[in-house]
């Protein structure tokens, strides 16, 4: 028998992807740049023992069995790592041949599921870096983050730590979609992200389904798609230069944007609620008040605010979340406020 166990940080994307030009192999139609948080608070767990005994592969999801057949992206990383793993089998005939074996998967999250904090990123590139662990698969991380990628798109990111682009790719077989490291997490700390959980609900439509809804019917996603390869250029240096100005404009434009493209989907999806657009006109204040970029918010698939900022503004932003959005606040709107708000 042969099991590991290892954790993956979730990240928060500040140049969206939003959109698949092949749904098969989870191929993007534009490039994307995210910021790995730190494991410690959020994160993804998952434990893989394989063993000639099982004579299936079987998965628990926070406790709960899941039917694995029916999970056809996880099915496409067992079969991409088994394949190498194989290879490498077939190669040297002294090595266990793990790749017969059924493999048992357990994993968990510490925060939320489907809440549209980034849980399918940490939970796909946990899996497919326990799986290149057990297979002992000498491969580096951004060929690993083509697995992971067609495990669940924003997953290829959570490989890497620090600043984390998605190149899109040209190629049709996604051999050139990868995701690459801009700079590591110490190549910035000063910046800090605070984590504003307004409601842990499952979202209404998921990613999946929400970016191929756009990608159908939204016109605007056409300007989105040309204005994005400019934001990653600018982006990318903002990030190299430590301009957190630049930075800031650029994060929330791009998460007004994608908020943009999903409301000019016909039917429309409606991620934020007025707690999400509270929190927007707050930071907007608060900059404006200091006559500068002291903050920047960015929501991905759900209600939760990410706030990035420089560490010495982090105190003054939480008093004012606290302030403006108290806890049991007496509201008729389905807002949950966790505790009042998980900050990390
Ligand atoms: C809004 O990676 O969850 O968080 O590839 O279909 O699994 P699939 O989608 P997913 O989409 C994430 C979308 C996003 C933006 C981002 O993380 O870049």
């Amino acid at each position: 028998m042969a099991s590991v166990t290892c954790t993956a940080p979730v990240n928060i994307a500040v140049i969206k992807y939003w959109g698949k030009r092949d749904t098969e192999l989870i191929l993007p139609t534009n490039d994307s740049l995210s910021v790995t948080l730190s494991q410690d608070i959020l994160h993804s767990k998952t434990s893989i023992s394989a063993q000639a005994e099982f004579d299936q592969d079987r998965l628990w999801l926070n406790g709960k069995e899941e039917d694995i057949t029916k999970n056809k992206r996880m099915h496409n990383c067992f079969r991409e790592t088994r394949a190498l793993r194989r290879a490498m089998e077939e190669q040297d005939g002294s090595l266990p041949k793990l790749s017969t074996f059924g493999v048992h998967v357990c994993s968990e999250n510490n925060f939320p599921t489907a809440a549209g904090l980034a849980s399918s990123a940490s939970g796909l590139a946990a899996l497919v870096f326990a799986l290149a662990q057990l297979y002992k698969l000498p491969i580096d991380m951004s060929d690993l983050s083509r697995i992971a990628r067609q495990g669940s798109g924003s997953a290829c990111r959570s490989l890497f730590g620090g600043f984390v682009a998605w190149e899109t790719g040209k190629e049709d077989d996604g051999s050139d979609s990868r995701a690459v490291q801009i700079a590591p997490d110490t190549h910035w700390p000063e910046l800090e992200a605070l984590v504003c959980v307004v409601s842990d609900k499952k979202k209404g439509t998921s990613s999946t389904s929400g970016m191929q809804q756009t990608i159908e019917s939204s016109p605007l996603m056409q300007e989105r798609l040309r204005v994005v390869p400019g934001r990653m250029a600018a982006m990318t240096q903002a990030i190299l230069d430590r301009d957190f100005p630049a930075f800031a404009e650029l994060t929330m434009q791009d998460s007004n944007q994608f908020h943009s493209v999903c409301l000019d989907t016909y039917p429309p999806i409606f991620y934020l609620n007025d707690t999400s657009r509270g929190i927007i006109q707050l930071i907007h204040a608060y900059n404006k008040l200091h006559g500068g970029y002291k903050a920047a918010y960015t929501f991905d698939a759900g209600p939760n605010a990410v706030i990035y900022a420089p560490k010495e503004n982090m105190k003054e932003i939480i008093q004012l979340i606290h302030h403006y959005f108290p806890a049991g606040q007496d509201t008729p709107r389905d807002v949950y406020f966790s505790d009042p708000y998980q900050v990390f």
